[in-house]
């Protein structure tokens, strides 16, 4: 049986490289997760933006040798590996990011490949994405 072709994960573009510099942490809506992307060792890295702790949002934690800290319950999180220096069955998703042309891109999962819409911590808003895949 055959049906349609899954759908493909895609490039998005998240924000100016120069910004992502200047404040360290964003977070955006690529495609169907919410990601944090941080700058780091001069390169972005991508991570899913919810602790799966609680769902603090980790772009407004503090990085420290290559690790975030939640802001909420101190949980840590490998920038390169999503995975917990502390605990191994403790993880977040990791994206591929990159940039060009002054654009720092990051691949989002395919819907199928994802669970769900965007998660956002509770009272955090939505933040824009910097550019929209045409529809
Ligand atoms: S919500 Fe992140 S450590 Fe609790």
């Amino acid at each position: 049986m055959s049906g349609p072709p899954p759908p493909k994960s895609r490039e998005h573009a998240v924000c100016r490289v120069e910004d992502l510099k200047a404040r360290g942490a964003v977070a955006a809506d690529v495609g169907p997760v919410r990601v944090a992307v941080f700058w780091l060792d001069g390169e972005p890295r991508a991570l899913n933006e919810t602790c799966p702790h609680r769902g603090g949002p980790l772009h407004l934690g503090e990085v420290r040798n290559g690790v975030v800290r939640c802001p909420w319950h101190l949980w840590q999180f490998d920038l390169a590996t999503g995975c917990s220096p502390a605990n191994p069955n403790s993880r977040v998703a990791v994206y591929p990011a990159r940039v060009e042309g002054g654009s720092v891109l990051v691949r989002a999962p395919a819907p199928a490949e994802s669970n769900g819409p965007p998660r956002r911590a509770p009272g955090m808003p939505a933040l824009p994405v910097g550019e929209q895949e045409p529809t």
